[in-house]
């Protein structure tokens, strides 16, 4: 049987450990002069992306680089999708094409898992609609760890994660993997921009982030995701601003030691100033560089290749 990743609920606890040492491992091969190991030699690997990206499908691409595995790369715009061909024709087309693993990412929730119930091979959810983003998960709890040394663990630290939650997959996979990992979560947004019903989430939640500032070793921020939604959430994105922007002043009131972080990408002057985003306590851009050593993680551990295999290969 194949493994995906479609969800952080598909991994166990020792497995997300286990993904967290290769991704150190890896971390050490982006590190040398040359980055770039044979592990993936002779397989091919193919990005599926029905919606726009930059980091993630940037970051999949160089991981699957650095693994030396050949990439096929599907675009949207100018695919057969346009002609009427179908997801399922697509996905088998790829398939039949001989690749080893499809990264995918649509704008329904639930289609990764769909394709990947009608083929051979696995597949790395790379974002489905509001559903999951396991990488990214997997890439924050990473940066926070190296950042507060805790371990292969999150406990004891609190934090917030601010916006527009309600649309996030980013939030839905952070909030299982870090509550998972012993961290503790409050959603701070407008009732708007939170989920209905939160009663199952291990969450708190807040409608104020300036109450949560100095409380929070962390501040995550999102993005308004209005490409997901059709009428208007917000009166207007400078009132989202005043209560919701995390600037400078707000930053202020926080412990010295609190860290920002944000997925990107970023929207200078809604949800984070861009002094914020280039100060110091920002961990944006580490998230970013620690995202390619995950997914190279990622990529390795779903192709069969056995920790044990690692020595001989390197
Ligand atoms: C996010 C996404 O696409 O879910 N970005 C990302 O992958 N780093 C968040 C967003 O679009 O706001």
């Amino acid at each position: 049987m194949h493994r995906s990743l479609v969800s952080i609920s598909d991994l166990t606890d020792e497995e997300v450990t286990e993904l967290i040492d290769l991704s150190k491992v890896f971390r050490e091969v982006n590190s040398r002069e040359i980055p770039k190991v044979p592990a993936l030699r002779g397989k091919t690997v193919a990005t599926l992306f029905f919606e726009n990206s930059t980091r993630t499908r940037l970051s999949f691409e160089l991981a699957a680089t650095r693994l030396s595995a050949d990439v096929l790369t599907f675009t949207l715009g100018s695919s057969s999708v346009s002609k009427g061909e179908s997801l399922r024709d697509t996905a088998e087309t790829i398939e039949s094409l001989g690749a080893d693993l499809i990264i995918m990412r649509h704008s329904s929730s639930g289609a990764v898992g769909l394709v990947g119930s009608w083929l051979d091979i696995p597949l790395v959810n790379a974002g489905d609609g509001a559903h999951e983003h396991p990488t990214q998960a997997l890439l924050d709890a990473f940066t926070l760890m190296d950042q507060f040394e805790t371990g292969p663990r999150l406990d004891g630290i609190n934090v917030a994660i601010v916006g527009d939650v309600l649309h996030s997959r980013v939030a839905r996979s952070n909030v299982q993997l870090m509550s998972r990992l012993g961290a503790k979560i409050t959603l701070v947004g407008p009732p708007v921009l939170l989920p209905l019903d939160l009663s199952l989430w291990p969450v708190k939640v807040s409608h104020s982030l300036d109450e949560v500032l100095a409380g929070s070793d962390v501040l995550y921020l999102l993005r308004i995701q209005s490409e997901r939604f059709s009428e208007s959430l917000v009166p207007s994105l400078s009132e989202f601003a005043k209560s919701f922007s995390l600037n400078m002043e707000r930053l202020a009131k926080a412990k010295k030691e609190t860290v920002v972080m944000h997925p990107g990408p970023m929207i200078r002057g809604v949800e984070i100033t861009g002094e914020v985003a280039d100060s110091p306590q920002s961990l944006v851009r580490k998230q970013v560089e620690n995202g390619v050593s995950v997914r190279m993680a990622v990529l390795y551990w779903l192709l069969g290749a056995g920790q044990e295999r690692l020595e001989p290969i390197w």
